[in-house]
Formats: C-alpha cells, sequence, structure tokens
C-alpha cells in the first residue's frame, strides 16, 4: 500500500538525494512501504535524511532471501556474508547442530539453519540488545544466549556441534574511524573493532573452536583480503585445517578451519 502521493514521492527522492542516498528511488519505495500514515513517512525520512541506516529505519535487512529484524543499535548483516553462508549450507550434514556466535541480529544462524534442515540451532552474542533482536528473529529454531563468546553454550555441545560460524568484529582499532559513518556513528564498537591487528576475537574463537566441534566440523570465519594470510594463521596455529573461499563480486573472503575427523 502507498501511503504516498506521487508528487510527493519525488520530494522524498530528492530529499534522499539531497542527504547523499546513492540508491535514492530505491530507498524512497522501501520508507514508502514501511511508513503506516504520512506523517509516519516524513519521519522515517528524516530519520534517514540524518544518516541513520536504512535497515535500522525501516526495522528489517534482506538477508539470503529473507527479512530479518534490525533494531537500532545492532550490527546490520552485510550482503558480503551471504557468502558464508553459502560456504556452511554446503558443508552442513543433515540433521546438522549449528552455532553461531557472535551473531547480531542472528540472521546467519537462522538462514543456514533453515536451509540446512539444520536439527539444533545455538546463537550466542555478548550485546544485549543484539540477544533480544536474535531472539525474535531465531523464535522457535533455536536457543539464543547472552554472553562472552562459548561462554554461555550448554556443555553438552562440546564435540558436537557440526557447524561453526563465527562473523566476528575484524576491523583493525586504528581502522575504526575510518569506517563510513552507518557503521562507525550507528552500529556498537563492540560489533566492528577487532582488536590492533583486528583479528583479536578471531584468535579467542579459533583457541576454543576444536574442543566444540565434531570430528571433521568445521568453523567458517569472514575476513578482509588484506588479513586473509594472518587469519589462515590464526585458524591453523589453533589446530583446524585451514583453506580459504572467495567471493569477488561479493567481495567476500572466509576462512574455514576443519577438525581432524
Ligand atoms: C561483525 S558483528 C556480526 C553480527 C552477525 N554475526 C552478522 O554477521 O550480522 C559482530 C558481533 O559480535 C558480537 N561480539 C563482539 N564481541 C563478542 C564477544 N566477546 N562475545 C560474544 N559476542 C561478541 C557483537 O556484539 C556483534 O553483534
Amino acid at each position: 500500500m502507498s501511503v504516498h502521493p506521487v508528487s510527493s514521492l519525488s520530494t522524498t527522492v530528492a530529499t534522499l538525494r539531497h542527504a547523499g542516498c546513492v540508491f535514492a528511488e530505491d530507498e524512497a519505495a522501501l520508507l514508502n512501504e514501511a511508513a503506516r500514515s504520512p506523517q509516519e513517512l516524513t519521519a522515517l525520512v528524516e530519520r534517514r535524511a540524518a544518516g541513520l541506516p536504512l535497515e535500522h529505519v525501516v526495522g528489517w535487512a534482506e538477508f539470503r532471501g529473507r527479512r530479518f529484524g534490525v533494531d537500532t543499535g545492532v550490527f546490520v548483516p552485510r550482503r558480503r556474508t551471504e557468502f558464508l553462508v553459502a560456504q556452511a549450507v554446503a558443508l552442513a550434514p543433515r540433521r546438522a547442530v549449528v552455532v553461531d556466535l557472535c551473531c547480531g541480529s542472528g540472521a546467519l544462524g537462522v538462514a543456514l539453519a533453515t536451509e540446512a534442515s539444520a536439527a539444533e540451532l545455538h546463537a550466542c552474542d555478548v550485546e544485549p540488545a543484539a540477544v533480544r533482536c536474535a531472539r525474535r528473529n531465531v523464535g522457535a529454531l533455536g536457543q539464543v544466549y547472552e554472553g562472552d563468546l562459548f561462554g554461555p553454550l550448554p556443555a553438552t555441545l562440546r564435540g558436537r556441534v557440526d557447524v561453526l560460524l563465527a562473523n566476528v568484529p575484524y576491523v583493525p582499532t586504528d581502522d575504526v574511524e575510518l569506517l563510513p559513518a552507518e557503521a562507525r556513528v550507528h552500529e556498537p564498537r563492540v560489533a566492528l573493532d577487532g582488536g590492533g591487528d583486528g583479528l583479536d576475537v578471531m584468535r579467542r574463537v579459533a583457541a576454543e573452536a576444536p574442543g566444540w566441534l565434531a570430528p571433521g566440523a568445521s568453523l567458517l570465519v569472514e575476513t578482509s583480503e588484506r588479513q586473509r594470510d594472518a587469519a589462515v594463521e590464526v585458524v591453523g596455529s589453533a589446530g583446524l585445517v585451514p583453506r580459504v573461499v572467495v567471493c569477488e563480486e561479493l567481495y567476500a573472503t572466509v576462512v574455514i578451519g576443519t577438525a581432524a575427523q
């Protein structure tokens, strides 16, 4: 349903374009779809023009063809990360036990669990806002825990995890200030900052992963092209067999670490 007269749709497009939105027409259509009244549309356009990420304004992000709720203050799942999930779907055995560490909105875990018909989904994040958001997205599909990395997971999962997703923060501390304002200002620092070389959280995840993975199971982490060799070293020195897969179209680099059989 459209709440927007055609004449003012062009005003919305112009407002968004003036605010620097590259895809102003597409965004105007999405804002129009999200608004239930002309007043609400005005408020949504103002929030977007002020620099809030579109996903936070409309309250959802598209990921692997589904819409996931994304609250303000929660990391917006990136299109490039669809590649990590595609790799995970290909690796998942039937009735897989899936863990989504550092789950943010929970989109990765839900997409994988749904596409691979997983038997169990366990997701975890340290940020209360992310946990609330993930609980809504995960619903009855699994459990969402709040806390530091593997800390809140049930001990009964040890040695049973078939696919371990961990899209951890991996921006080097000094580079956080170079990120676009949509990320730097509107996403929590804990979702972005990966420490001095960007690999601090990945190191902690890789070090503990072998204790949770089933024989032959895999950890999947996203990294950047620049960090690729260091990330391979991190995963390999944790005792997993590392390999790199790349999608140039999505500008995505994923390191897969596989446990011994
Ligand atoms: C880059 S975001 C990725 C979120 C989600 N996996 C995605 O791709 O949309 C990293 C997430 O890790 C969480 N995080 C950072 N440090 C953590 C820790 N020590 N334990 C658990 N979660 C953590 C952040 O709150 C954030 O939600």
